[in-house]
């Protein structure tokens, strides 16, 4: 098939990309840079020996985006575009309203317009907020509790409402839970700009000798160690998870709702020593207070995904720490 990906430069889109062309798709690419660079694609390119065709474009520009549909025989899309920093989104909410809202109805408009009615889309694990028990199941009532996740339910709600009204639409919500590591060849990996917001990147950064001390969000938690446990799935295995996503329901409308992660939590000192034992040094750390907004544990029940996609991950914390550190040392500036 054809497909479109939007965000395809950035770290989850990249490795997708890849993915889809060694499962013997057309790729095509929309990303306006935003948080992300064109050297990501050369290097997917030098990879799978087949560039995607790039589009500099950006998702709130409807015009922009149907002269993509209008230049490629689209078949599907798989939409990564969108902005993803929870703290950035509670400071910057219109920003991330309209990003990630506007670029989506924008996509979603001229989809069904050119008679393309099959998207795989980029849900999070931080929709099931604050309440709901630990495994996380596609079933539970959603609830996120800062606006980028809101963002990422109302998306949801959209799809859903656009499924129930037409029932020539094929969706797939796909709810990561936390993406790390990167590819094994150490060419494409996570580059985030600034000071990173996640766990493994700033591990990264301290091991690379960019930051001097990881600080451990809390070591107070009811959890064993007292630090928080989170569900890290490997850059690889979700990006297959969208091959097998799109392969399940080409040919099968409706709404499908699927967990990507493990299924198994790990705490953040168990991360951090099996970044240390990838990198075979001593990463320093210090123990301070709690983020705000961080919950103490949570994984995904990842039966359904195996049952209905046949897939499941298959590479470890220890694995993720591997890639992540091939990558981060032999691009100790990212791109
Ligand atoms: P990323 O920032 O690396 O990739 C997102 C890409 O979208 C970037 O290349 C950016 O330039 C592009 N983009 C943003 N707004 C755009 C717009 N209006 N028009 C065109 N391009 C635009 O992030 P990622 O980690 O690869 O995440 C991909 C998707 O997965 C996002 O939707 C994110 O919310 C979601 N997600 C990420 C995680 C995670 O922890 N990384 C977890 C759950 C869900
Ligand atoms: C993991 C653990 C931190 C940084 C976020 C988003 C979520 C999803 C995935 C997009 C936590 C601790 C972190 C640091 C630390 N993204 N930590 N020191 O918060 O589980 O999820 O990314 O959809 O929506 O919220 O991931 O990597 O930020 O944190 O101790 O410098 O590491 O407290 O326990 P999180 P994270």
């Amino acid at each position: 098939m054809r497909i479109l990906v939007t965000g395809g430069a950035g770290y989850i889109g990249s490795h997708t990309v890849l993915s889809l062309q060694q499962a013997g798709h057309e790729v095509v690419v929309i990303d306006n840079l935003v948080n992300s660079s064109a050297e990501s694609l050369r290097r997917v390119a030098e990879l799978s020996g087949t560039p995607a065709v790039f589009h500099r474009a950006d998702l709130v520009d409807e015009s922009a985006v149907d002269a993509v549909f209008a230049g490629h025989a689209i078949d599907a899309v798989i939409h990564f575009a969108g902005l993803k920093a929870v703290g950035e989104s509670v400071r910057e909410p219109l920003h991330y309203y309209y990003n990630n809202l506007v670029g989506t109805l924008n996509l979603l408009r001229v989809m069904d317009r050119r008679g393309v009615r099959s998207i795989v889309f980029s849900s999070s694990a931080t929709v099931y907020g604050e309440h709901n028990p630990v495994p996380y199941l596609e079933k539970m009532e959603i609830g996120a509790n800062n606006p980028y996740g809101r963002t990422k339910e109302q998306v949801e709600d959209i799809l859903a409402d656009l499924g129930a009204a037409d029932s020539r639409w094929q969706i797939a919500l796909l709810r990561y839970f936390n993406p790390v590591g990167a590819h094994p060849s150490g060419r494409i990996g996570e580059d985030p700009q600034g000071v990173p917001n996640n766990l493994v990147p700033f591990i990264a950064q301290v091991a690379v000798g960019r930051r001097e001390k990881l600080m451990v969000f809390g070591g107070d938690y009811d959890t064993p160690d007292g630090t928080c446990q989170r569900d890290y799935i490997h850059v690889v295995d979700l990006a297959d998870g969208h091959v097998a996503a799109l392969d399940h329901i080409t040919g099968r409308p409706g709404v499908y709702r699927w967990n990507l992660g493990s299924g198994k939590g790990s705490s953040v000192l168990e991360v951090l020593r099996a970044f240390e034992k990838a990198a075979g040094k001593r990463i320093p750390y210090e123990i301070t207070g709690r983020r705000s907004g961080d919950l103490p544990a949570f994984w995904a029940d990842a039966s359904s995904a195996l049952a209905d996609l046949s897939w499941s991950t298959t590479r470890t914390v220890d694995q993720m720490c591997e890639d992540h550190w091939r990558w981060q040392k032999n691009n100790p500036q990212g791109y």
